[in-house]
């Protein structure tokens, strides 16, 4: 079976290496041809990933590189369309909900190739979310989908998919957190040096809700100014959101508010298990700390993963000065909440995918 993987931004990496690893185990099934769009190009956004996730080098790179949503979109799809006609897959795979995973999602069917959809079925309700979109028309358009959790089968139902074309295979993700855990743990000790601290705050943001309105980052800003004068606060920058910073003049002053350049996974997820906090707009963090145990505040008013917040660790809050330093502060004089794994987090979902293209 010949199959074309599609990645193109960092969140996808970490959901398509475990499942690449389980196709070569099975290298008679599957010939398998790893396509980078390019949506991320810097080194520590991209490369970093590939080495540390050991993941092969993509097959082809289409450096589409950054744009508007219209631009960025229609640049993918003009440069996958002679791939894909050469390299003629018997399923296109796309992953999560980026700019990239619909692009190749709009080729491939109108091609008439057929696309599966791994991290299927999630939903946020909030249309002004450029993932959300991205969501729901692959969801439309694939004809396999690969679904975490209960819910995204509903959501899946509900809007009329078949459920023939839905498996419920558990969280991707997770499989590369168990399977880079202890490497994770070994990294510690370099970034103890780099980070001497016995707690701190972890961030990360970068949705453009909340760091492309001057006012919104200046708040949000604002309360990580406050926290880190009781707790340091480690703040990995995404470039969108450094070019904010720099933009709207908001850099920080108190030196306890540590901006650094991005991470690559290794060091991430090493910090993340050893943060009393975790504050984040991601997607996929909320999933991290809720396997890990630990606290998570989320600065959005949705979450497409509400697993994380009626099993796991994670708890939304709004934007603004008051309600984060507020809740940054609840948190930290909590006890650790109790919290349970949600099913299928278990580190074999990459098995559970590729049986079901064994089984035709
Ligand atoms: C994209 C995804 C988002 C995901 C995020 C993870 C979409 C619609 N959004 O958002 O779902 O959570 O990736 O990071 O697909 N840039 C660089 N170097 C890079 C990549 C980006 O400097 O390697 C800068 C550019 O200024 C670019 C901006 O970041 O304009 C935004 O990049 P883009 O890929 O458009 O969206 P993200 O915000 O990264």
């Amino acid at each position: 079976m010949r199959i074309l993987h599609v990645v193109g931004a960092r969140p996808n990496f970490m959901k398509a290496a475990p499942i690449i690893r389980e196709m070569d185990h099975h290298s008679n099934d599957f010939q398998q041809l790893l396509l980078h769009t390019g949506q991320h190009y810097a080194p520590k956004m991209s490369q970093v990933f590939f080495d540390e996730l050991d993941l092969p080098q993509p097959d082809v790179n289409l450096e589409v590189g950054s744009g508007s949503h219209a631009w960025q979109t229609a640049q993918i799809m003009m440069r996958f369309e002679p791939v894909l006609l050469d390299y003629k897959p018997d399923w296109v795979v796309v992953y999560g909900d980026v700019n990239s995973t619909l692009a190749c999602t709009l080729v491939s069917s109108k091609l008439d190739f057929q696309v599966a959809h791994v991290e299927a079925g999630l939903r946020s309700f909030d249309r002004s979310m450029p993932e959300e979109i991205n969501r729901l028309l692959t969801d439309q358009i694939a004809g396999l989908l690969f679904t975490p959790s209960e819910e995204a089968d509903s959501n899946l139902e509900r809007e009329g998919i078949k459920l023939n074309k839905v498996h419920l295979v558990g969280n991707v993700m997770i499989d590369t957190l168990i399977h880079l855990l202890p490497k994770a743990h070994l990294n510690w000790f370099k970034l103890a040096n780099r980070f001497p601290y016995e707690r701190y705050i972890l961030v990360t943001l970068h949705r453009p809700s909340n760091v492309d309105h001057p006012a919104t980052l200046a708040e949000i800003m604002s309360a990580l100014e406050s926290i880190s004068s009781e707790v340091p606060v480690i703040f990995p920058i995404h470039p969108r959101t450094k070019e904010r910073i720099n933009e709207f003049s908001l850099q920080p002053k108190n030196p306890q508010l540590l901006l650094s350049d991005p991470l690559g996974y290794l060091d991430f997820l090493a910090l993340q298990v050893h943060a009393a906090l975790v504050v984040t707009d991601s997607g996929g963090i909320q999933e991290e700390t809720t396997y890990l145990g630990i606290p998570c505040l989320t600065a959005r008013t949705t979450t497409e993963r509400p697993v994380t917040i009626k099993l796991g660790t994670n708890q939304l809050v709004e934007s603004t000065t008051e309600a984060l330093l507020n809740a940054m502060q609840t948190k930290l004089r909590a006890p650790k909440d109790p919290h349970s794994l949600p099913p299928l987090w278990d580190g074999h979902t990459a098995a559970r995918v590729v049986k079901v293209f064994q089984q035709g």
